[in-house]
């Protein structure tokens, strides 16, 4: 864990909304940090890399941010625990945004996944936002004030054949925060989940399929930095995609898998 602190030395230091992103240092998490940094807010830069996570830093202290950077597997989840435990006692978290996330899928011929790649999904995509929150969930409620965003995906809504770990860990995180938001809304404490479809990212880039309607990272950045100002339960997009995967859960088992087969997201055998 390395943390690197810069402050402006103007007194506003205490003034500044604390914002913790986690998966900072690449994709739509680099592209969150970069919309958030003004001079109002400090941003606590959570991820692996270091070198890329300074170089977010770099350009979020230009806009005027304090920014701390934390280089943390959240795999590691004792040390996530502490690590923000002791961040929270500096910093008083305001706003979490628990973005950090991996994924893999079934072979190009149906090979099943290997048990590594399982667990570093679920490592990673559950248990890894489950311990960036546990602390900061009591505090929070002594302090009757907070914000939370989880980033699930639009493939929550049905497990899709060639993602199955992918799917099913962002299916419980988007249960986890549905159960979270009714639990704390009387702590004053907002919670989103957030579901995007496809965002250009290195991620994206190992799904195997077809990416329709695929957005920016910017894009994806400013419509949930939008939704989660407005306090939205579930900020999903795009819309068409969004109705296109509600429909896909709630149509019969054989017609929701013939239709992902037709944009290749069914298990096919070449
Ligand atoms: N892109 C899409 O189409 C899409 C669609 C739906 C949902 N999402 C979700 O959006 C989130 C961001 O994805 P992205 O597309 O921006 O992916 P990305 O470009 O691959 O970025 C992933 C980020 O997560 C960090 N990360 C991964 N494993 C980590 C670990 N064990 N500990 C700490 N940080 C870790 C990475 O940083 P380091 O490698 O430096 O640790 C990186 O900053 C993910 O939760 C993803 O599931 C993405």
């Amino acid at each position: 864990m390395v943390w690197k602190r810069t402050t402006t030395g103007d007194g506003r230091l205490n003034t500044r909304k604390n914002i913790l992103i986690t998966g900072a240092s690449a994709g739509i998490g680099a592209a969150l940090a970069q919309q958030y940094a003004n001079a109002s807010t400090r941003l606590i830069l959570v991820a692996r890399n270091q070198q890329r996570l300074e170089n977010i830093a770099k350009s979020c202290e230009k806009s005027g941010s304090d920014v701390i950077c934390i280089s943390l597997d959240i795999t590691d989840t004792n040390v996530v625990q502490s690590t923000i435990s002791q961040i929270d006692d500096n910093y008083p978290i305001d706003l979490i945004i628990c973005n950090a996330g991996t994924t893999n899928s079934i072979g190009k011929n149906g090979e099943a996944e290997t048990w590594d790649d399982i667990c570093r999904i679920i490592d990673t995509n559950l248990y890894g936002v489950l311990a960036s929150l546990n602390p900061l969930i009591s505090r929070m409620q002594q302090r009757q004030q907070g914000q939370i965003g989880i980033v699930s995906s639009l493939g929550a809504y049905r497990g899709m054949p060639i993602t199955p770990s992918y799917c099913a860990s962002k299916a419980a995180i988007k249960s986890y925060g549905e159960a979270l938001r009714g639990w704390l809304a009387e702590d004053n404490i907002d919670v989103s989940v957030i579901c995007p479809g496809f965002v250009e990212s290195n991620l994206s880039a190992q799904f195997h399929g077809d990416k329709p309607m695929m957005i920016s990272t910017d894009k994806a950045a400013s419509l949930i930095i939008k939704g989660l100002n407005k306090n939205t339960a579930n900020i999903s997009f795009p819309f068409p995609l969004n109705l296109g995967m509600w429909f896909l859960a709630v149509l019969p088992a054989g017609i929701a898998n013939w239709l992902m087969k037709q944009f290749s997201y069914g298990a096919t055998r070449k």
